[in-house]
């Protein structure tokens, strides 16, 4: 190991944390977060009121501009919001440009990216007028574009938003209803899907939004900075675990299969970890989910699926793991994951369909940290350093002398 002193002077404080286990890389009054009490509070107000007496649509204006609307405020941007939900007719060729078989995800990256290219009005961050209209399209056009995406993956037609209805009905109404039959929504699916989105609103500076700080530092436009945050997002250890949890429970089966699951996961020469469990900041409980595992039942039941066996290995799984002092002293429980998958399934979405449903949910909360950060004058772009432990210098050796 090289002399850090030499290559970096002794200039200042140099920290080395890898995944920035132990470092604050901003101050912010959006979310807070309590791992060892597992408290969840967005703008001080705890997730399990908002859960329970709040929608989303009331949370979105919540975490972007910092109070709970009165009523005409919150009527204003409810008709703003709902003003915006179609996406220009041209994308729809941008979508067929993909293959059929893509992941939905895939597919989100890269419309949400395009909207710099097809809104132009709503680019500027210097102008707050149009960071505000990019706010609300981003979270008006999510659901379409993942709704969009969804029904271009199973080669059905595009559903137009339907005006009349609440966000999380008419997210449900674009993925499920088809031109050929006629479709109501349930009103208690929706209200689980709100509850869905809710949850997932914001959580302070995870990989996705610090994704999204990090590319909003240098003054990229908003969409392209929200396409960075979907990207992210997508991978198996942040929002890609409800895809994974729900497919680990599958594979697992039945309840008699759990112990060998369980052995695994905590075989050190096995990288199998199981999913849905662990989180870097929750060490005692998430509180997502105590709320998600009570409208997991809820749903369940209102679907007759009581005996469903995902859900039967999920309980076990949850008991067993909840006892064994592997998981005990490393404090893992299940995450917001580990039973959004299993509602969602039940409603029919397929599980590609999971972690877009997030990348919907968390729009604002990555919205809210974007806009925090471009508001704040200590803003500068981010640069990590790093600790080179490379080779020392050498000299180039020609090609024909090697
Ligand atoms: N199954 C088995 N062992 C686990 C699990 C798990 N799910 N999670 C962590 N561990 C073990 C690790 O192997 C490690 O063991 P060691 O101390 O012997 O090396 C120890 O617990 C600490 O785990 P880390 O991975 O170091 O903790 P970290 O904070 O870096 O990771 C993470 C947290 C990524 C969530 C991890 O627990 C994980 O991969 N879980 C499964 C994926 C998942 O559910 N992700 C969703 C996160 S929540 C969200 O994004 C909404």
């Amino acid at each position: 190991v090289l002399d850090i002193r030499k290559l970096y002077g002794q200039a200042g404080v140099f920290t080395y944390d890898p995944g920035f286990t132990s470092t604050a890389s901003c101050d912010s009054t959006i979310t807070y977060i309590d791992g060892d009490q597992g408290e969840l509070w967005y703008r001080g107000y705890p997730i399990e009121q908002l859960a329970a007496k709040s929608n989303y649509l009331e949370t979105c204006y919540l975490l972007l501009y910092g109070e709970l609307p009165n009523p005409a405020q919150m009527a204003d941007f409810d008709a703003r919001v709902t003003r915006h939900t179609m996406v220009h007719e041209q994308m729809h060729n941008f979508y067929r440009g993909f293959r059929r078989d893509a992941h939905p995800m895939a597919t989100m990256v890269g419309v949400v990216g395009a909207m710099s290219a097809f809104y132009h009005d709503s680019v500027d961050i210097n102008d707050p007028v149009q960071r505000e209209v990019a706010s609300i399209r981003l979270i008006a056009k999510m659901p379409t574009i993942a709704a969009m995406a969804y029904k271009y993956s199973i080669g059905q037609p595009f559903v137009y938003p339907d005006n009349e209805l609440d966000y999380a009905s008419n997210f449900l109404k674009m993925c499920f209803s088809v031109p050929a039959e006629k479709y109501t929504v349930n009103p208690a699916l929706a209200k689980a899907m709100d509850r869905i989105m809710m949850l997932h609103a914001d959580h302070e500076q995870n990989a996705s939004t610090s994704t999204v700080r990090l590319a909003g530092s240098s003054g990229a436009n908003p969409f392209a900075c929200i396409a960075a945050g979907i990207a992210c997002l997508w991978g198996p250890a942040h929002g890609g675990a409800n895809q994974a949890a729900l497919e680990m429970l599958r594979q697992i089966g039945s309840v008699d299969r759990i112990p060998e699951y369980i052995a695994k996961a905590k075989d050190k020469n096995d990288p199998f970890k199981l999913m849905g469990f662990g989180h870097r900041v929750y060490k005692n409980f998430d509180p997502r989910a105590k709320v998600m595992k009570e409208s997991a039942d809820e749903v369940l039941d209102l679907l007759g699926f009581h005996n469903n066996p995902t859900l039967q290995v999920a309980k076990e799984l949850e008991k067993i793991a909840l006892e064994d002092p592997y998981f005990i002293e490393k404090k893992l429980y299940p995450n917001v994951d580990f039973y959004s998958g299993i509602i969602l399934e039940a409603m029919g979405f397929p599980t590609s369909m999971f972690t877009p449903i997030f990348a919907i949910s968390r729009t604002v909360g990555w919205i809210a940290q974007w806009k925090e950060m471009i508001a704040d004058p200590q803003n500068k772009i981010g640069r990590p350093r790093q600790l080179y432990v490379g080779a020392d210098r050498r000299d180039y050796v020609d090609l024909k002398s090697r």
